[in-house]
């Protein structure tokens, strides 16, 4: 049932048509055809099961898409190799060859596979004195750096160090860092290689 709608007579101007009157479409039905396309569409996109804000092509779920990931447990190689690079490189080279008279390596190092909780400490507060690394003897000083890394990043770089340049030990955790941290409160005094292997 349509309600008609005329026009007030208008003068009739040359050329032009008179309008048709038309049979007005209730606003209601406007109202209600968009509501029911905007909630066409939520359901559509929250509901259509392959949809996922996460995953784009050629992956086409979140399982496959997980299975290319490095199983990282969250740690981030890319970030510790960047804190490496910035941070460790200067004294022990990008190869982690280390340098003469400078610092000793870390690639195939016992300090760098051995226990985590002994490996910590060394960035955490600093090392001095006489060390033995890969059968070579060194009596230099490494400066603390605990106060200017974090325990992601120390956990990024850690972990970085422990996987490249053919060293294959585990990943470190940002909690192990941090346990590391509160059991040597607030050491300023660096480590030597005697008292660090008591630290098992
Ligand atoms: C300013 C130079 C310098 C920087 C920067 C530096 N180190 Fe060292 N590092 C040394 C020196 C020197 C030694 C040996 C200390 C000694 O003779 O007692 C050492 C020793 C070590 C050792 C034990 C010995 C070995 O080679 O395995 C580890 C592990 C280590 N550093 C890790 C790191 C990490 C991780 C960083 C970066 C967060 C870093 N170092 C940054 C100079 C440095």
């Amino acid at each position: 049932m349509s309600v008609e709608m005329r026009r007030p007579a208008q003068p009739a101007t040359e050329g032009r048509e008179e309008p048709t009157p038309q049979g007005a479409v209730p606003m209601w039905l406007f109202i209600l055809l968009f509501v029911a396309l905007f909630w066409g569409m939520n359901y559509f996109d929250r509901h259509g099961a392959w949809f996922n804000g996460r995953v784009y092509a050629p992956y086409r779920s979140l399982a496959e898409l997980q299975m290319h990931q490095p199983p990282t447990g969250g740690i981030n190689l890319e970030r510790g190799r960047a804190v490496y690079e910035s941070v460790c490189a200067l004294c022990h080279g990008v190869d982690g060859k280390g340098k003469p008279g400078q610092a000793p390596p870390l690639a195939g190092a016992e300090w760098v596979l051995g226990p985590v909780n002994r490996l910590v400490r060394i960035p955490l507060a600093g090392l001095t004195g006489p060390i033995e690394v890969n059968g070579q003897q060194w009596n230099l000083a490494m400066p603390a750096m605990g106060a200017a890394l974090s325990d992601e990043d120390l956990a990024a770089v850690l972990s970085y160090m422990r996987t490249s340049w053919g060293n294959k030990g585990t990943e470190v955790t940002a909690e192990q860092v941090g346990a590391v941290r509160k059991e040597i409160g607030n050491r300023t005094q660096p480590f030597t290689a005697a008292e660090l292997l008591t630290v098992q």
